[in-house]
Parts: C-alpha cells; sequence; structure tokens
C-alpha cells in the first residue's frame, strides 16, 4: 500500500493536514532532545522505524547531527528519503528492514522513535517488543500517532473529515482511494491515548506518558526502558 502512494505521500501529507502533520514531528524531535541530557555531546544515537520519506529522521538528523539511522520495510518510500537526504546533501542512512524483526543488537540506541508507524504494524505489542529491545537501558521511547479527539466538537468534525473528505482528496491525488480509505479503519481500531499508555507499560516501558496534540487527534507518547 505505502508503496503504490510513495511519490505523493509527502505531498498529501502536508495538504490533508494544513502542514500541521510537521509542527507534530518538529514537536516530538524538540520534547525527546529535552529529555536526553546527553544530546548535544555526541553520545545519543537515535533509530527512526517506520521513517517512510523521513521527515522525522530528518528533523532529527536537525538537532543531532549524524547520529539518526531512519529504517523502513518499503523500498520506495526510503527512495524518497534517500533522495531528499541526496538533494539537501545530507548524510543520514536510510536501510531497509522490519520494524518486527530490527536488524539491530539489543541495546544499540539512545533513543527510538516511531511516527504514524505503530498503527501500521501487524502487532503493536510485536513492535513495543523490539523497539525495548534496541533500547539501551535508560533510552527514551517516543511514538507520534493519531489517536481520539478530547474536544466533543473536534471529535465529529474530525470523524467527518477523515471519514468523508479525507478518502475523497486522498484518493483523487494519490490514485489509492483504498489507501486512505485504510487510514480513517486503522486510527478507529488503534488504542486510544491511555490503552496506549498502557500497552507501554506493559511492554516493560516506565515513566510512560502522554500529551495531546491538537485536541488529541495526534498524541505523543514517552516511555523509557528501565536502567
Ligand atoms: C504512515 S507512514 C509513516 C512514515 C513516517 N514515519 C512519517 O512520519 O511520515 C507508515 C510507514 O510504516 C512503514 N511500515 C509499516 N509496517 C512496517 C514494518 N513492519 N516494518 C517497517 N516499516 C513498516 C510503511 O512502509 C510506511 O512507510
Amino acid at each position: 500500500m505505502f508503496a503504490g502512494i510513495a511519490s505523493r505521500y509527502d505531498l498529501l501529507n502536508h495538504v490533508l493536514s494544513g502542514n500541521i502533520d510537521k509542527r507534530w514531528r518538529r514537536t516530538l524531535a524538540e520534547k525527546l532532545f529535552a529529555t536526553l541530557p546527553d544530546v548535544g555531546t555526541g553520545r545519543v544515537t537515535f533509530l527512526d522505524v517506520a521513517c517512510g520519506t523521513g521527515d522525522l529522521s530528518f528533523q532529527l538528523h536537525q538537532g543531532q547531527p549524524g547520529k539518526v539511522i531512519g529504517i523502513d520495510f518499503c523500498r520506495p518510500m526510503l527512495q524518497i528519503a534517500k533522495s531528499k537526504a541526496r538533494a539537501q546533501q545530507i548524510e543520514l542512512p536510510f536501510v531497509e528492514g522490519d520494524a518486527l524483526n530490527l536488524p539491530f543488537a539489543d541495546g544499540s540506541f539512545t533513543a527510538v522513535t516511531i511516527a504514524f508507524g505503530l498503527r501500521n504494524l501487524s502487532s503493536v505489542e510485536g513492535g513495543f517488543k523490539e523497539l525495548f529491545r534496541v533500547l539501551k537501558p535508560g533510552g527514551r521511547i517516543a511514538v507520534l500517532e493519531f489517536s481520539k479527539p478530547v474536544v466533543p466538537v473536534l471529535r465529529s468534525t474530525f470523524k467527518f473529515y477523515f471519514a468523508k473528505i479525507l478518502p475523497f482528496l486522498g484518493g483523487l491525488m494519490s490514485g489509492s482511494r483504498s489507501a486512505y480509505e485504510y487510514l480513517p479503519d486503522s486510527v478507529q481500531h488503534f488504542p486510544d491515548q491511555a490503552e496506549l499508555a498502557a500497552l507501554m507499560n506493559d511492554s516493560g516501558f516506565v515513566e510512560v506518558s502522554f500529551e495531546n496534540l491538537t485536541g488529541g487527534i495526534a498524541a505523543l507518547h514517552f516511555g523509557t526502558r528501565p536502567r
């Protein structure tokens, strides 16, 4: 599905979200950096899982150049990430691999991130298990994902936009209506803010917290692998 929409993915993200997606990724990076005391020393390493076309990886790279790897299992998405890196003359490795079987040793990274990726894994628990495994003890996880709007009026407007307008516009612009029908469907079946936090706790993460972004249209969850 992602291979089919890769060439239009960035454009659609920005148009369909009114560019808010950029702000959400920037917020993730800023908040994550703020919780990592070693940022700026060159000792921190980041893995951006399900990186797609790399927008979050680039955001992380801006704050911590040379310390970020992006990984995704969809080659056409990675090809776009790589061509964006080349165009900006940025050294940022984008590797092909499965989030459920990451090709990295235990305890490899100071921080792992996953933006709009967890919902697409065939097992959320399996994803958390792998993200936990590749984190160093004391390392941080940041999850950015669509969630459940907390303001009633926003909830109904968002539901209408997501269920009716987005599949139409997304289908028209990408040529794949099914991908943009899958999107609201997958969000509807994804755990809400508190449920996702509970799943993170069940997966072994501690200091789990979350904050709503844009009234809960998206949420940002953080956690720590215990020392
Ligand atoms: C909605 S995109 C998100 C891309 C990017 N993180 C962003 O913020 O725009 C979801 C990505 O998850 C990737 N993905 C889904 N399941 C995966 C898996 N098991 N392993 C690696 N990548 C996966 C897809 O290939 C796709 O690029």
